[in-house]
């Protein structure tokens, strides 16, 4: 029992493993499988897919993956995710020492690169170097992004504000994507991924430059689909509602973040679930992933249903008891 513990506790890769000595005493049929599962363990394993979560499978094993603003947040809920399903991970960002902090942490798989993401020069080095050091890119998560400020006028908004945000979020958007694509195109397979948000399907949410920058983001998203298509190089964006607890853009004391998690929780659309960045990067390894091998161009919301859902009609009408 004790050293079934042990096996447990070791990874997922330790887990697969279990489940294969399982797979030999237990041999119970079953019809469909992962077929990431079925490719990585074996025709053996599959036999015990009834018996396996996701939680057990490492989805990408071999997989060499860059993650811009991979040093706070979604970011890094989503370095902690890849590096747990077997990647080599690049943290991409320019907070140098918390970077640096959670590459240590994993060890060899996970390395750490300051790449200011609106400098061109910044981003042709992040995948030169990644390139030297593993040989490949598969999978360019262009994460990384800022907000200016909570306020909505127009006549507030100053151009110094616009350009600081555009310059980041959409801009280094750009940059990422390029720089992938020199080395993705001749390999012909590559997987690009953009954090986008909320704020670029429903109008309101932010201020003016954020929703812009991120509308940029996603029009990029599709236009590289429609171009990358032809090499193999899938095309996607992430979009989050609000996460509050653990991310940075918006410095806020503990009790703050507390209070505004609540607040918005209390406007979501999906009750008895607070959004977390791990789940935003449960939705990008989805997305990277080879389960999701034909989905291209596509926008997945991480959002509860809130940018479907237009509530006043309902609240006219009162809920149904
Ligand atoms: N938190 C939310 O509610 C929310 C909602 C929708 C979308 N998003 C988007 O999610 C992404 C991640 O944000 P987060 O909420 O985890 O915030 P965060 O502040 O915790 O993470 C952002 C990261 O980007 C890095 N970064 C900022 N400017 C950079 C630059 N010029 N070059 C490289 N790295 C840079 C920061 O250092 C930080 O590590 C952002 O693109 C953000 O716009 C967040």
């Amino acid at each position: 029992m004790a050293s079934l513990e042990r096996v447990w506790r070791v990874s997922s890769v330790g887990l697969t493993r279990l489940v294969l000595a399982l797979a030999r005493v237990t041999r119970v049929e079953s019809g469909s499988h992962s077929p990431i599962f079925r490719r990585r363990v074996g025709a053996r394993a599959s036999s015990v897919w009834p018996l396996v979560s996701t939680a057990f499978l490492v989805w990408l094993e071999g997989k060499v993956a860059i993650i811009t603003g991979g040093a706070s947040g979604i970011g890094a809920s989503t370095v902690h995710l890849f590096h747990e399903h077997g990647a080599n991970v690049v943290i991409a960002d320019v907070q140098d020492n918390l970077g640096q902090a959670i590459a240590e942490k994993y060890g060899e798989k996970v390395s750490y690169i300051h790449c200011d993401v609106s400098n061109e020069d910044d981003v042709c080095n992040l995948i030169d170097t990644t390139i030297a050091k593993h040989g490949q890119l598969d999978i360019m998560y262009s994460n990384a992004g800022i907000v200016d400020s909570s306020y909505m006028r127009i006549l507030d908004s100053t151009k110094t504000d616009i350009e600081r945000v555009l310059g980041v979020n959409l801009v280094g958007a750009f940059l990422g994507a390029k720089h992938a694509a020199r080395v993705m195109i001749p390999q012909r397979k590559g997987c690009i991924l953009f954090t986008s948000s909320a704020s670029a399907s429903i109008a309101g949410l932010s201020s003016h430059a954020y929703a812009a920058s991120k509308s940029g983001v996603l029009g990029l998203a599709r236009n590289l689909a429609a171009e990358l298509g032809q090499y193999g190089i899938r095309v996607n964006c992430v979009s989050p509602y609000a996460v509050v607890i653990g991310t940075g853009m918006v410095p806020l004391s503990a009790e703050e973040a507390a209070k505004t998690e609540m607040a918005v929780n209390e406007i979501g659309n999906l009750k008895g679930h607070i959004l977390k960045a791990i789940d935003v990067a449960k939705a990008a390894l989805y997305l990277v992933s080879e389960d999701a091998n034909y989905i291209s161009g596509l926008n997945l919301l991480v959002d509860g249903g809130y940018s479907v859902v237009n509530p006043s009609m309902r609240n006219f009408l009162g809920s149904p008891p």
